[in-house]
């Protein structure tokens, strides 16, 4: 899944015909999670409206280098700042010989000379102006100053000629885009997490569950997909909004939660999940009145899903979670054991379940790390740090 999830883009847009596809670009940026200003140049606007641009992007367009209301909002400096990455789509062959001199003379050239973030261009022009001699050796020297190059493409092109210089189209630029930041510990490896309590039914309108709140699965999520982790959560039901990024999964029950995860291959399984350990043996088909003063519920054992996933093949790097109320070290060194895991991570259940902060003890064979409490985003990227190295020893 393309995942751009908390990057800050700078989309540049030259004059060019192929500046029509850059509003389709924008959605796709911002579908994949990211934040998108756009800077437009004098002759992009000649071929697409900023206010299309704006509507897209959520955001004022930058068109001036010296407008004091913009520099009053964020001045070009800031906006240099600002970026992750800068994506010139369209970038003409006129754009291209500016930027392989080091030109600053208008908004866009300026940010491109100003900032410390990666540059993408997506060169778009006639076949002719392609292949001319300069803008080849511009293409050069923009190769040289590590800027990246995406495209042309060949094929037709709007003036009717067939040739190299057609724009690639959004999605693969989005794609590259993307790829630019698979840089993290977990680069390209997918990553299974369950997070959250279940539901056990026992008739239509009631269920037995428990008070997890899903916060420490939910961090990890976020915090593997910044480590550029392909991410699915499966859930059960929380009061949290999906993470940006993540294929996100929603179930019920332990059997639903079980099958969600045996349907994907994970390189990385973490369970985080308080799953429910029984279910009741028959979830009544009508609510169950108050007829009798007493009133017996025959519970069967739910699957363990984690010691489930741990002893599949290919199995994944498995991670399990131990919520204990006594005797931490020992009862997690336990389960780590019986479960077949590669990493436990305990917490005292009382400070942790619902809170926003927790402590943690990490334990695998021959080895142990006590993180102290701090907020479940800041223990979530530890643990996925740790879990990266583990991996990484271990395989
Ligand atoms: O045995 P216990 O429930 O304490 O183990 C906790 C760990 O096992 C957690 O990682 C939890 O997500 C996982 N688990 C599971 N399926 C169950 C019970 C626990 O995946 N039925």
């Amino acid at each position: 899944m393309l995942s751009l999830n908390n990057k800050n883009i700078i989309l540049g847009i030259t004059g060019g015909i192929a500046a029509y596809k850059s509003a389709e670009l924008c959605r796709l940026l911002i579908k994949a999670g990211a934040q998108v200003r756009v800077v437009m140049t004098q002759a992009a606007q000649e071929f697409i409206t900023p206010l299309t641009m704006q509507s897209l992007s959520g955001n004022r367009v930058h068109t001036q280098l010296l407008d004091t209301e913009a520099e009053a909002a964020m001045g070009h400096i800031e906006l240099a700042r600002w970026a992750d990455l800068i994506l010139v789509a369209p970038a003409s062959a006129n754009f291209m010989a500016q930027l392989a001199h080091g030109e600053a003379h208008d908004l866009l050239t300026t940010l491109c000379v100003a900032s410390r973030s990666p540059l993408a261009i997506a060169p778009a022009m006639n076949q002719a102006m392609w292949s001319n001699t300069a803008t080849q050796q511009n293409l050069q020297t923009l190769q040289q100053n590590g800027i990246h190059i995406f495209g042309p493409d060949a094929g037709a092109q709007a003036c009717g000629d067939i040739g190299l210089g057609r724009m690639q189209e959004p999605q693969q630029l989005a794609e590259q885009s993307a790829a630019l930041f698979e840089t993290g510990v977990l680069a390209g490896l997918n990553v299974v997490i369950t997070a959250g309590p279940t539901r056990e039914a026992v008739d239509p309108v009631r269920f037995i569950s428990n008070h997890s709140s899903g916060k420490m699965g939910y961090a990890l999520a976020r915090a593997a997909v910044d480590a550029g982790a392909k991410v699915t959560l499966v859930s059960g039901p929380t009061n949290l909004p999906p993470p940006a990024g993540v294929d996100f999964i929603a179930v019920e029950s332990a059997l639903q939660m079980l099958a969600a995860c045996e349907a994907r291959t994970a390189d990385i399984f973490i369970g985080v999940a308080a799953v429910a350990d029984y279910r009741p043996a028959q979830a009544a088909q009508q609510k169950i009145k108050k007829s009798h003063e007493t009133l017996s519920l025959e519970l069967v054992r739910n699957p363990d899903i984690l010691a489930t996933i741990a002893t599949s093949n290919p199995r994944p790097f498995c991670v399990g979670f131990a919520a204990e109320t006594e005797n931490l070290a020992h009862n997690a060194q336990q389960k780590l054991q019986n479960k077949k895991l590669d990493m436990i991570i305990a917490n005292d259940a009382e400070a942790t379940f619902g809170h926003d902060h927790a402590s943690a003890i990490a334990l695998w064979m021959g080895g142990e790390e006590t993180f102290t409490q701090q907020s479940k985003e800041q223990l979530a990227r530890c643990i996925i740090e740790l879990i990266a190295s583990r991996m990484q020893s271990t395989r």
